[in-house]
């Protein structure tokens, strides 16, 4: 099913008793307005059906409200949702709730209390709430719910749901990715489909990786062993759902098991794309990959992001540009302190000046602050000195042939 926004929407069953409406969304350019998502993304709500009643979990975007209407009355009569659980407040698990509740106004919405003052500011709705304290059960005869609080896996009101008949665990955000996979569970995950949830574990939750760590440890002492993980983007992994536990830990604590070198540069004249060039030519061997900010490429940052967490060491070169780094460098250390932090990774510095700058010592304390292992760094004018490029070049190597 389309629609105007060029969207479109599957249903399939997951369980006996449990169905995906999924919507496909190919208009989103940038997610939360800032990472660039060609691969879209999908929006996935839930309908468990019991014999009384029905549970929703999470649903979608406020634009694809008519939509969300349009699928949910294909699996269930809206009047038999007896109640909407609100795993995150974010609007694209949230927005069609007021088109929602003109259809259904008596069905109760489950959430944290933080998650009822955000939902009460943004929409209008007449709903009532069940305010969750800590993690509890609620049961609608044949269907038991556990909800388990995991502050700060994305904000301080997220919590998944975990359907104990079934063994389903519906996670929203966590265990998530971006793109539009062809089939709804892990059969299709693929390398691709890996790097894009890469790719969204770093760009969405990357600031609260510790809080995922300490969540995923959490649902281990609680004794939670799902059968099913069901997430709010992305597949649904009810062939191996082991394996996105440990991917998410994996790419969590910034681990790879590639021998992979990321250079991020910028070079508005050449100076340090010619140095870039020295380095990648002294290590032919090398699983180099490059991202640069020139006069004719711009690479995507969320790329540089993505490959840079499993990276075993990172090259970051920058021309000097009124006195400090260059913009295009100095926003991506921004994000590397935001969405990286802590992670320990070993870092090589590069700058190049015309006659004096200050980029070298502020990009050491960004990334030094940032948490990550500064390991060697050079600054030069225009060009860099062979015994320079020597020690960058070994030091590189080193970083390469240590153990995590
Ligand atoms: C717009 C602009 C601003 C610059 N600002 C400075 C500066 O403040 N201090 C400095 O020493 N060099 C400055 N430079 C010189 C460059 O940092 C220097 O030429 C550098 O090696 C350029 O490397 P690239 O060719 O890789 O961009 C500036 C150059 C440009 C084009």
């Amino acid at each position: 099913m389309r629609s105007k926004f060029m969207a479109s929407y599957i249903i399939r069953n997951v369980s006996k008793s449990v169905t995906l409406l999924r919507l496909n969304d190919t208009d989103v350019k940038y997610f939360e307005a800032n990472w660039h998502i060609p691969e879209g993304i999908t929006y996935n709500a839930y309908v468990i059906k019991g014999k009384d009643g029905a549970v929703l979990i999470d649903l979608w975007k406020q634009k694809y409200s008519d939509l969300f209407l349009e699928a949910l009355k294909q699996v269930v009569e809206p009047a038999e949702i007896r109640y909407v659980v609100v795993n995150h407040a974010e609007p694209d698990h949230t927005g069609a709730l007021e088109a929602f509740s003109e259809v259904n106004p008596n069905a109760i919405v489950v959430a944290f209390p933080i998650a009822e003052s955000l939902l009460r500011a943004k929409y209008n709705f007449k709903n009532q709430f069940k305010s969750l304290k800590n993690d509890e059960s609620l049961s609608l005869s044949d269907i038991t719910l556990k909800f388990i609080y995991t502050p700060w896996v994305h904000w301080p009101e997220t919590m998944m749901t975990y359907y104990e008949q079934e063994r389903i665990l519906f996670t929203c955000d966590a265990f998530g990715s971006y793109s539009i996979p062809d089939g709804v569970d892990d059969q299709v995950a693929d390398k691709e489909y890996e790097r894009y949830s890469e790719k969204y574990l770093v760009t969405v939750i990357g600031s609260y990786r510790d809080n995922l760590l300490k969540n995923i440890e959490k649902l281990n002492l609680e004794g939670i062993k799902p059968a099913i993980i069901a997430p709010s983007h992305g597949l649904i992994w009810s062939k191996n759902p082991e394996r996105v536990i440990q991917l998410y830990t994996r790419w969590a604590r910034g681990e790879s098991d590639e021998k992979k070198a990321v250079i991020i540069y910028a070079s508005m004249y050449g100076s340090i794309e010619s140095v870039v060039k020295k380095i990648k030519d002294s290590l032919p061997g090398v699983n180099f990959k490059t991202f640069a900010f020139t006069d004719n490429k711009r690479d995507d940052i969320e790329d540089a992001l993505t490959e840079a967490n499993g990276a075993k060491v990172v090259v970051i070169a920058s021309p000097t540009y009124e006195v400090g780094p260059h913009p295009s460098i100095a926003q991506l250390i921004d994000i590397f302190s935001m969405k990286m932090k802590g992670l320990n990774k070993p870092t090589v510095l590069l700058t190049s000046y015309g006659w004096s700058s200050t980029a070298d010592k502020r990009n050491l304390k960004a990334m030094q602050d940032a948490g990550f292992k500064v390991i060697d760094q050079a600054t030069f004018k225009e060009k860099i000195a062979e015994n320079d490029l020597k020690r960058i070049v070994s030091s590189i190597s080193a970083a390469l042939s240590s153990q995590p």
